[in-house]
């Protein structure tokens, strides 16, 4: 019997987690998404090659290698369809290999409607959602009217359909909002309407199937199972900073009901944050930088939403929430990404604690959205150098090595490996 192993995202999103799955995935069988849906953007770069996957998993490129979406994850099918297409543009045929959970759950345009509507009505308090209509799509499946993967091969699918789309323009109605002057992309609703529908055509041909099953029978033949993250912990519908979250569980225990496998079939937990930190949408961000370095970071990381587009806030390293994920997450090896952006840095802040109103604590607070934090920082000495070419974690530079070492003894947790570059190829893992 194996175990499934897990690399989720520790932070808020986009610590690297599609690059890094590519590059693990050698070492697996299985690469199983658990949770999350179009909102994901999760970037690949290889052969002088940039791909961003947004509901299919990050195992992909490797043609022997099987890819499960999970019963947590959401899909889209219209979004689902353009990812196919744009995978067979690179050469990529996934029809044999990506088997997708009859019992994930659907996206409707009109969800994509309700998320617009719900974010419209909030006015100022704004989670700033990606807009793909995941808390809409997530509040169905919780109050047991969603549709499933598996109902697009009922007779009675229209019919369903019909139902739940009429329940949402009724919604959308009491939340005054303008369905007529809608969009997505450049499509009225109904226009879109048409789009998705076609692409059900797409989903019908692939394996649709108990992933539940098939994964714990992959475990008992002894098969190696990698679950994907979506998103980061700190926008965990439970422990993130709430209500600024997406609506699914992106920790460790999400594996568990998002592919259904028992607690005690998890095995290794890789837990990836960036060397700084980011964040894309609205809720707090302690560490957050308004300075010139803020954007340095965003403009020498590449800090735009692969899913949106949207600037990502910048700012150091988060100790107190970094030390959170790895509780909950009961994070077993770290991975840092994204050091090398911070080459030309004289100085490296990290947060160790939080000050709140005037007392030092590394919890996360309760009311994290409303009271001021002030972030208690500790500087280390920048490394002044390329990382380019560097052999192995040993040879890296010594100011760089002292920085790690400060995030492993502010978290307990060893790091396993450190990525130095978008590439695939850059990637040291320590012996
Ligand atoms: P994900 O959502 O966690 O998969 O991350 P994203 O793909 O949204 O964002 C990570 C971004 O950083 C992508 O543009 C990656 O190509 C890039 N990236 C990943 N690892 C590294 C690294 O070590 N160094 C640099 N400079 N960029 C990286
Ligand atoms: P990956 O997998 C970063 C953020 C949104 C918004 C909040 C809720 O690429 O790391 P939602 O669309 O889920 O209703 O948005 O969560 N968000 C992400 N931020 N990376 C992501 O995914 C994200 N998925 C959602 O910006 O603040
Ligand atoms: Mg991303």
């Amino acid at each position: 019997m194996s175990k499934v192993d897990v690399l989720l995202g520790l932070q808020w999103g986009d610590e690297g987690k599609g690059k890094i799955v590519d590059v693990l995935t050698p070492n697996y069988d299985v690469i199983a998404r658990f949770q999350g849906g179009p909102n994901a953007g999760h970037t690949l770069e290889f052969n002088g090659i940039k791909h961003v996957l947004h509901i299919i998993p990050s195992g992909i490129f490797h043609k022997e290698k099987i890819n499960v979406i999970g019963n947590g994850v959401l899909i889209e099918p219209a979004i689902f369809k353009d990812e196919i297409e744009a995978l067979r543009q690179k050469s990529v045929e996934p029809t044999e290999n990506l088997y997708i959970s009859k019992k994930a759950h659907l996206i409707l345009p009109s969800h994509r409607l309700l998320d617009a509507a719900n974010e419209q009505a909030k006015g100022n308090a704004k989670i700033g959602s990606t807009l793909k209509g995941i808390g809409p799509a997530y509040t169905d499946k919780i109050a047991r009217t969603g549709i499933r993967v598996g109902d697009v091969l009922e007779f009675d699918f229209r019919e369903k359909y019909q139902l739940l789309k009429f329940q949402h323009l009724q919604m959308a109605k009491t939340l005054n909002f303008n369905v007529e002057e809608f969009r997505i992309g450049s499509m009225t609703l109904d226009e879109y309407e048409v789009k998705w529908m076609d692409s059900l055509e797409t989903l019908r041909k692939f394996k649709l199937i108990n992933s539940e099953y098939f994964i714990n029978k992959c475990l008992k033949d002894g098969k190696r199972v990698l679950a994907e993250g979506a998103q980061g912990s700190m926008l965990d519908i439970d422990f993130g900073s709430y209500p600024f979250v997406t609506s699914s569980s992106t920790i460790t225990a999400g594996v568990c009901s998002g592919l259904g496998v028992a607690p005690s079939a998890i095995g290794k937990v890789m837990g990836i944050t960036k060397a700084y930190c980011t964040r894309v949408g609205a809720g707090p961000f302690p560490t957050e930088l308004f300075d010139a370095t803020g954007r340095t970071l965003c403009e020498l990381g590449h800090e735009f939403g692969a899913t949106t587009g949207r600037a990502r806030r910048c700012g150091w390293i988060d100790m107190p929430a970094l030390r959170y994920a790895c509780m909950l997450n009961g994070v077993t090896d770290l991975i840092v990404t994204k050091p090398d952006v911070m080459n030309d840095f004289e100085e490296v802040k990290m947060c160790t604690h939080y000050i709140i109103n005037d007392q030092k604590t590394d919890e996360i607070p309760f009311e994290f959205n409303e009271v001021e934090i002030k972030p208690f920082l500790e500087s280390y000495p920048g490394w002044q150098q390329s990382l380019n070419n560097t052999e192995n974690y040993d040879k890296l530079p010594a100011n760089l090595l002292a920085y790690l070492s400060a995030i492993e003894s502010n978290t307990g947790v060893r790091i396993m490996a450190v990525s130095i570059s978008p590439d695939r190829k850059d990637v040291l893992f320590r012996k």
